[in-house]
């Protein structure tokens, strides 16, 4: 949940890299820091904060250096001191290394370095890396050979790049935690993400598990970790380097809600055909029994979403949160398991892959991100396109994603019971068509800051929403728990009876969701509440009967029953935005979290 950067070049390397860390941030901003090789031996620069604080304790001092590695931390081992920040070096200095993923067997290690008289000054996982390079260095005398004896030594996941005194190269490796080179004209790049050289290049190669790189002015090598030579395809990324920066506005968050009509008309293009989808990426569902999808956090609100729909296409189906998955539903192969994550590296989701592939089941990957583990992992890949997504929490990916499973859903329901998840697939593809245009009309009259500000200083927040608005409300409280740290909860609307209208007071506001499924019960529900005291949102089309009833309204456009939630999630991404704004939170990276979580 790091994010690493390394850069090789002819000039000098200090400014890609610290803007390389800012790209990569979102993966962790506990600690920042950078090493540079020059003339002089090796520079290390790093520190507990934010990449800015790093930034600015170098300005003046700039260490200069055309081969350099940079870090920045979601701690793990080790809380975010100066000390635990990366890169580490051995005792000599002479070997500087970052990583991000966990060394499983580190204790032994240390316990073995540690009796030939090496002392750690770090608790990091992660100091144990250069020790054993140095160690080796002595026997072997070459970096590559020092490096690949050290990386056999390693239990666990990482990428790691290393850089040593007196060479012009860097050295790299992966195991279970994502690392990308770049190729530009005179310099190369190798990174946890595209978005952390996007500015320089978009030729990319995405690293295999077990494969090593050593990165010169001039070249590139690519062996495994167990020295057979490999060769690896060069991809082009197509995303713009201008939808990696926050532009003119204040936080990413909101540039990437504002972003939604056209990441939302990316991930359709192309895909729909008169009244038909297509999805030329995927092979026949036929044959397939039932449906099991497995994601986490907002991932696993967008399954629910796809679950939901497959159902209403007579398709067995069913959501699991990918942490709980080792002992849900038994697997056939007949199973499709469908794996939702917006990063394509979250660890819990790919353990559920891996369970899903020993029993024997087709898997599918829904993801954005190219080149992505997920996408190496699973049988084929669904892209939703939404373009690089920097803020923690996803918005556009979200949006994207349950747009990507409506052609999914419809795609299966087609193939597996001939029944699709609409009603009338006339009204359901215009609506697909107008959704940028009516996710703008939402943004163009957002009144949203008006509520938030109406209900700032709250006890407590409340989302209740039923079918397809079920997955909006939990999605809705998640958002808004994540960025504005308030007490927030989403519920099943008809569950609010069974025990959680207990907690609803005249300073609890519930946000009801109105998606054109059993809309009277939810108002029902709402009246509950609202007979109670608490204020009731009613997030629904103008004129719906909910809107009179209301105590405030935040209104969608009138839209097919399946896509008027994602509609309603996009008000809701508002509210938590603008309420999180008002309270001055770190909007874009909310503390204790990490955007990729690679990490069981
Ligand atoms: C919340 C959020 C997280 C992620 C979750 C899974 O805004 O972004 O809940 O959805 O960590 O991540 P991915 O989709 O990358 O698997």
């Amino acid at each position: 949940m790091c994010g690493i950067i390394a850069r090789v070049g002819r000039s000098d390397s200090v400014g890609a890299l610290v803007s390389g860390l800012e790209s990569l941030e979102y993966r962790g901003y506990d600690s920042a820091g950078v090493a540079v090789k020059n003339g002089t031996g090796i520079k290390v620069h790093k520190r507990s904060g934010k990449v800015a604080e790093l930034k600015s304790a170098i300005r003046g001092s700039e260490p200069n250096g055309n081969v350099g590695i940079g870090h920045t931390r979601w701690s793990t081992h080790g809380a975010p001191t100066d000390d635990n920040a990366h890169p580490h070096t051995d005792e000599s200095g002479r070997v500087a290394v970052v990583h991000n993923g966990v060394i499983e067997n580190y204790e032994e290690l240390k316990a073995s370095l540690e009796a030939e008289g090496v002392e750690f000054v770090s608790d990091t996982d992660t100091e144990v890396v250069p020790h054993l390079i140095a160690s080796h260095l002595a026997e072997v005398g070459t970096p590559e050979e020092a490096f690949r004896r050290a990386v056999q030594e390693l239990d666990g996941s990482y990428a790691i790049a290393a850089i040593v005194d007196g060479f012009e190269a860097v050295y790299a490796a992966r195991q279970g935690s994502p690392l990308v080179l770049g190729l530009d004209d005179g310099e190369y790049f190798l990174a946890s993400d595209v978005p952390a050289f996007l500015e320089h290049t978009a030729e990319v190669v995405y690293l295999e598990d077990g494969d090593m790189v050593v990165v010169e002015p001039d070249s590139v090598s690519m062996t495994t970790v167990a020295g057979e030579p490999v060769s690896r395809d060069i991809d082009t990324v197509d995303w713009d380097p201008e939808d990696a920066g926050k532009g003119s506005y204040d936080h990413y968050m909101l540039k990437e809600i504002h972003n939604q009509p056209t990441s939302l008309a990316n991930t359709v293009e192309g895909r729909i055909e008169d009244d038909g989808v297509s999805l030329t990426e995927l092979d026949t569902f036929d044959g397939v029994t039932d449906v099991q999808f497995v994601a986490c956090g907002t991932s696993y609100h967008a399954a629910l979403y796809g679950a939901r729909l497959l159902n209403a296409a007579g398709v067995r189906a069913r959501a699991f949160r990918a942490s709980e998955y080792g002992t849900a539903d038994p697997i056939t192969d007949e199973t499709l398991v469908v794996a939702v994550t917006q990063s394509g590296e979250t660890a819990d989701t790919l353990g559920a892959l891996e369970r899903a592939e020993a029993e024997g089941a087709r898997t599918v990957a829904v993801t954005n991100v190219q080149g992505s583990t997920v996408s190496r992992e699973a049988d084929e890949t669904l892209l939703v396109r939404a373009g690089p997504e920097i803020g923690v929490a996803a918005t556009k990916t979200f949006s994207s994603q349950v747009a990507a499973l409506c052609l999914l859903g419809h795609r299966i329901g087609e193939d597996v019971t001939g029944d699709l998840p609409w009603d009338d697939p006339t009204t359901f593809f215009e609506s697909l068509r107008s959704l940028p245009e009516n996710v703008r009309e939402v943004l163009d009259g957002d009144r949203a800051h008006e509520l938030a500000d109406r209900y700032l200083g709250s006890e407590a927040f409340f989302f209740i929403g039923r079918g397809l608005g079920y997955s909006v409300a939990v999605e809705g409280a998640l958002k808004f728990k994540e960025i504005t740290y308030e007490h927030a909860e989403g519920f099943a609307s008809g569950e609010l009876k069974h025990g959680p209208l207990a907690l609803v007071t005249p300073q609890t506001p519930v946000f009801a969701v109105f998606t054109g499924t059993d809309d009277q019960k939810t108002l029902t529900n709402a009246k509950e509440a609202q007979t109670r005291g608490a204020p009731i949102v009613a997030v629904a089309p103008e004129g719906h009967p909910a809107v009179d009833a209301a105590d405030a309204h935040l209104p969608i456009p009138d839209t097919d029953p399946a896509l008027a939630g994602l509609l309603a999630n996009v008000q809701l991404q508002l509210v938590s935005y603008h309420t999180a704004n008002l309270l001055g939170r770190s909007i874009d990276k909310p503390r204790n979290l990490a955007k990729s979580v690679t990490v069981e």
